[in-house]
């Protein structure tokens, strides 16, 4: 018997949880969806009517909202009421690294993750589903399943329950896409019935040949490996785009010639800052933990060093800049163009971008920051308040200013740092650019997007990632 699922809780409303579920709604008009947080200004946003104050920005979220928000799918805190009316129940709460206690640094952290289970146990009442969205270390939902086990236990009519892992493989700035055209979906779990109810949901959409079904271990690693190995292709790039600029090879040249043999593949290639996101970081940290956890040494240390050359890479960047502005940047002007980990985000989380302005304002740089998705609000998150007003710090540090645009950004610097690849900053007017600019003035782009030519032409001098 496997059960028909008409309603669906979400617990999380995140950059996970919420495109996931605006999807999920879109495509199955008949299940009603409730996304729920304990963060109610994350909801308000949610629930706003102007979608342009959507809690997180994702190209083609704003239209599945407007069709299906209040027909089948409601954000709300009431989390108690929504566990106990679903069959089945999503877990997409964060999962950050741990920052203090065994583990610290490395292992995740499952405060959250145990909260959630525990909501349910004490709030489910008849046979639930409850599937792992968060991306979660080898064996968590054996502690999940004990959790729930426990309920039957000490709450009367407590509910059944069956725990399936179902990872989330979105790349932010394309879920849209990446939900409604999976290369895959997987599905972990025990119980037949259980994993061909979500089967069911998925096959509204997903051809039936790209429904993986695992064991529950083999589906939660799967996620960690996939993310080690992306993570692992950036920073392999990454390393030789420092050798082509010490050797006089071209990267975007040795990117095309290996890319194109059909083994290796031209995607996730792109030389960069080093790479940010939720996920990289904490997942590849999360596996060192478990491979030193089982006695795996040599393989905690080869992951370990896909983290090593993310590091260096945005020391690189900043030693790069430091040197090319004659040895000082102390009360020099520069402009950072981009602050998003990447393109078509608003996010921020782990942004090279971070580290790299930390490090310029430490060096007395003052800088001027445009990135056309993250807010002033996040900068001050990010970056502390303008550290110039700062009393308690040393004269040489240096500031940051939020501008609105990538002109006014520019307007008296003596060089633009390009650190996300936003479509705009290919088509930047760099005659008008070079003459608002001090001389002589710089380039850095570290994404390889400007049109180099008629930067050049304009007087401007150009550092590129990988060619130096
Ligand atoms: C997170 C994890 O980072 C990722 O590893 C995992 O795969 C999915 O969940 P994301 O959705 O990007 O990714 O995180 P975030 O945007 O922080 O959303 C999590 C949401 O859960 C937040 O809105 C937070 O308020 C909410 N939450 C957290 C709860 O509702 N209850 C809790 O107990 C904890
Ligand atoms: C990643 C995984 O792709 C996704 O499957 C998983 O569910 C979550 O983690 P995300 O972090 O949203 O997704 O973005 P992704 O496109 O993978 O980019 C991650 C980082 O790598 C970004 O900082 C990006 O700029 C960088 N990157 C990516 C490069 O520097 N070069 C590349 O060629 C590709």
């Amino acid at each position: 018997m496997n059960f028909s699922i008409k309603k669906i809780c979400c617990i999380g409303a995140g950059y996970v949880g919420g495109p996931t579920m605006a999807v999920l709604a879109e495509k199955c008009e008949n299940i009603q969806i409730n996304v729920v947080d304990n963060n109610p200004e994350r909801i308000k946003f949610w629930n706003s009517d102007d979608l342009k104050n959507l809690p997180i920005y994702e190209p083609g979220l704003e239209s599945i909202i407007a069709k299906c928000r209040g027909k089948n799918l409601h954000f709300s805190t009431d989390v108690e009421n929504n566990i106990k009316d679903a069959d089945m129940i999503f877990i997409s709460v964060n999962t950050p690294t741990k920052k203090g206690g065994i583990g610290a640094g490395q292992a995740s952290d499952l405060t959250f993750v145990e909260a959630a289970a525990r909501l349910i146990a004490k709030h489910g009442q008849k046979h639930t589903i409850v599937v792992e969205k968060s991306t979660l270390p080898i064996r968590t939902a054996d502690t999940i399943k004990q959790i729930l086990t426990s309920a039957n236990q000490k709450y009367p009519n407590s509910a059944t329950f069956d725990i399936l892992s179902n990872p989330e493989f979105l790349a932010e700035g394309n879920a849209i896409n990446d939900l409604n055209n999976p290369d895959r979906i997987l599905i972990g779990g025990e119980s037949e019935d259980a994993i061909t109810s979500l089967k069911n949901i998925y096959l509204n959409w997903v051809h039936e040949n790209k429904i993986i079904t695992t064991n529950l271990w083999s589906s939660e690693l799967s996620k960690l490996a996939a993310n080690a190995f992306l993570a692992q292709r950036v920073s392999s790039i990454n390393s030789l785009s420092a050798l082509c600029e010490a050797s006089g090879a071209d990267i975007s040249e040795v990117k095309k010639a290996i890319g194109t043999d059909s083994r290796i593949g031209n995607k996730f290639i792109s030389p960069g800052p080093g790479f940010g996101g939720s996920c990289f970081k904490k997942d590849i940290l999360n596996l060192v933990y478990l491979c030193n956890f089982y006695g795996l040494r040599e393989v905690a240390e080869y992951w370990g060093k896909v983290l090593e050359i993310n590091t260096w890479q945005k020391q690189r960047i900043t030693e790069i800049i430091f040197q090319k502005l004659f040895g000082t940047i102390t009360c020099k002007n520069i402009a950072i163009f981009g602050f998003s980990f990447k393109s078509n985000t608003n996010d921020t989380r782990e942004s090279p971008a971070i580290e790299i302005c930390h490090q310029l304002i430490n060096e007395g740089a003052n800088l001027k920051i445009y990135d056309p998705r993250v807010s002033i609000k996040q900068l001050e998150k990010d970056l502390g308040l303008n550290t110039k007003h700062d009393k308690e710090l040393g004269p040489s540090n240096g500031s940051w200013k939020f501008t609105t645009d990538s002109y006014k950004a520019a307007e008296g610097t003596d060089a633009i740092v390009i650190l996300t690849e936003w479509e705009e900053f290919k088509h930047l007017d760099w005659k008008s650019i070079s003459t608002n600019m001090r001389s002589p003035s710089w380039v850095f782009d570290t994404r390889s997007i400007i049109n180099f030519k008629e930067a050049k032409s304009n007087g401007i001098n150009i550092w590129i990632m990988g060619r130096g």
